[in-house]
């Protein structure tokens, strides 16, 4: 009989939000008159904004006449998207190149995938808590051990990112080759400042490490002073790959449509000692796993960077940012401690005291109707927070925060 990879056996039961809904499908089963708002997995909610889908009709229409049909595209995407996402890149004060870019259906795929190209034994990195694609995917590729009984696995390197620290990744004390860090951060709504960024591309660089730095929230990020790209730092080319993403930036979790940055200047080692470009081994695993992102849709994409997309998206963005404002007073006001939700879509809560992340979630379910996602789902570290996502209808959000002001405040 064939066997399977057995390092699938070392992962946890289920993938975090589907077991979130299928706790939430079984209580509304038993509950069929139950007003569900579920502030839960981040998805957007407002609708693909209007020259969004009038790029996306007119390429498909593009599609239906024989002289403008296109098969195949380019496996790293269409130039008019690289150049739109370059010239974005260069408004943000960070030197990217058109053929630096890799066109993808999305950042959970890309933050997965990369790890592919290094090699088996490599020493990962991770905070804690975290999203938990790079975890279970390094599992699945057998870089780790078991489980213990805190959650952790046997080989990785987790670095906890707790209020004690300002939700700031402290750099490791010991040999690490791949860290991942996510900025804004899902899930605990802080952001990196350049100080720390700083401070990260130079280990990476003292080290010869490599930064896997997801990005997919920088659009939220309203103050100033905070870096958007990893690239804005000086030297972080030679040392980090940045992962984007259009999916909560324009509405694009249904559409699918994302990007990652694989700069010419990143190199890694082979079994030799030899150095080797990550930029070329990146495009030979894409061009042999992946036939690229639909036409229609990239054009969608590209529309996302025009005066009239930029507004639009801007607009919705503002609408999701009002959200976690309301969010974020409303349980400071009911007595909780809150973290995030000022530069990121997702706020960051602590559960009274005595519950855990889980119980705080059944608890809410049952009383408020609310649904959110435990902290512990993200790493031990998340043990007694818990997130909401500022992704939902203000009526929904408005409700969602009166209601558990009104049934489970914490003071
Ligand atoms: C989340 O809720 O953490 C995200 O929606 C997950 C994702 O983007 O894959």
């Amino acid at each position: 009989m064939a066997r399977i990879n057995p390092n699938y056996s070392k992962l946890q039961a289920g993938y975090l939000f589907p077991e979130i809904g299928k706790r939430v499908r079984a209580f509304a089963a038993e509950n069929p008159t139950a007003q569900i708002i579920r502030l839960g997995i981040g998805d957007v909610v407002l609708p693909l904004p209007v020259p969004i889908v009038d790029a996306m009709k007119a390429a498909a229409d593009e599609m239906a006449r024989k002289e403008t049909f296109k098969g195949y595209g380019p496996e790293q995407g269409y130039d008019f998207l690289l150049d739109a996402i370059a010239e974005h890149y260069r408004g943000q004060g960070a030197a990217v190149e058109p053929d630096e870019v890799f066109i993808s259906d999305g950042s959970k795929c890309d933050t997965a995938n990369i790890q592919e190209i290094f090699a088996a034994d490599s020493t990962v990195a991770i905070t804690d808590p975290v999203y938990p694609v790079y975890v279970d995917t390094n599992v699945m590729a057998g870089r780790t051990g078991g489980i213990d009984p805190q959650g952790r696995y046997q080989g990785l390197r987790y670095l906890p990112t707790t209020a004690e620290n300002g939700f700031e990744p402290p750099l490791p004390t010991e040999r690490v080759d791949l860290v991942y860090l996510c900025s804004p951060n899902n899930p605990t709504g802080a952001v990196m400042s350049r100080e720390s960024l700083v401070a990260w591309v130079s280990w990476a660089r003292a080290n010869r490490a490599v930064i896997l730095f997801d990005a997919a929230y920088e659009a939220f990020i309203r103050d100033p002073g905070l870096p958007h790209t990893i690239y804005e730092i000086p030297g972080a080319r030679e040392v980090a790959i940045e992962f984007r993403s259009f999916s909560k930036t324009a509405g694009f979790t249904g559409t699918r449509c994302a990007y990652m940055v694989v700069p010419k200047d990143l190199n890694a080692t082979d079994a030799s000692g030899a150095e080797v470009a990550l930029h070329g081994l990146w495009n030979r695993r894409h061009t042999t796993k992946f036939n690229g992102v639909s036409y229609p849709i990239q054009k969608a994409a590209a529309a996302v960077f025009t005066p009239a997309g930029r507004a639009a998206t801007q607009a919705n963005i503002d609408l999701y940012m009002e959200n976690a404002r309301i969010i974020r007073e409303g349980l400071s006001q009911a007595g909780y401690t809150v973290f995030g939700g000022q530069n990121a879509p997702y706020v960051w809560m602590k559960v009274p005291t005595g519950l855990s992340s889980w119980q705080f979630f059944d608890k809410l379910l049952r009383e408020a109707h609310v649904v959110g996602t435990p902290g512990s789902g993200f790493g031990s570290c998340g043990e007694g927070y818990f997130r909401l996502s500022a992704f939902g209808f203000r009526q929904n959000v408005e409700e969602a925060v009166a209601r558990i002001a009104a049934k489970l405040p914490a003071r």
